[in-house]
């Protein structure tokens, strides 16, 4: 009985020490401060009166004037809108 239990508690432990190692993806692009508030911002208060758009349906001039219109409707101040902004020129769609 000790001897199974020496196994058992053995065997727990290799399988642990030779589980693979979680390293930190370096691949994920950061989002800057800004860019990561905005989306919080985005995802809270641009789905209120239509879906969440989708952030890589427009270029990143074409969302100028869009926001330009929906900051107001959404009643961001300033520095929310600076934000967004931020989120939605990092995941614009190229061109
Ligand atoms: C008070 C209501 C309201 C809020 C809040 C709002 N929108 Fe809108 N939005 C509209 C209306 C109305 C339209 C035009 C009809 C549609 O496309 O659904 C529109 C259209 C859009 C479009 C399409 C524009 C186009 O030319 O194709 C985008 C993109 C958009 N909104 C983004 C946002 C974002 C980003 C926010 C948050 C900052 C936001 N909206 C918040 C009412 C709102």
């Amino acid at each position: 009985m000790k001897f199974i239990s020496f196994l058992l508690i053995t065997s727990f432990i290799l399988f642990f020490s030779c589980s693979p190692k979680t390293t930190p993806t370096t691949s994920v692009p950061k989002l800057s401060t800004e860019a990561a508030a905005g989306m919080v911002i985005y995802t809270a208060k641009c789905g209120r009166c239509h879906e969440l758009k989708k952030v890589d349906n427009y270029t990143a001039a074409e969302w100028v004037p869009i926001l330009d219109a929906m900051a107001p409707k959404a009643k961001l101040d300033s520095t929310e809108k600076a934000n967004v902004h931020a989120y939605v020129q990092a995941f614009a769609k190229a061109g």
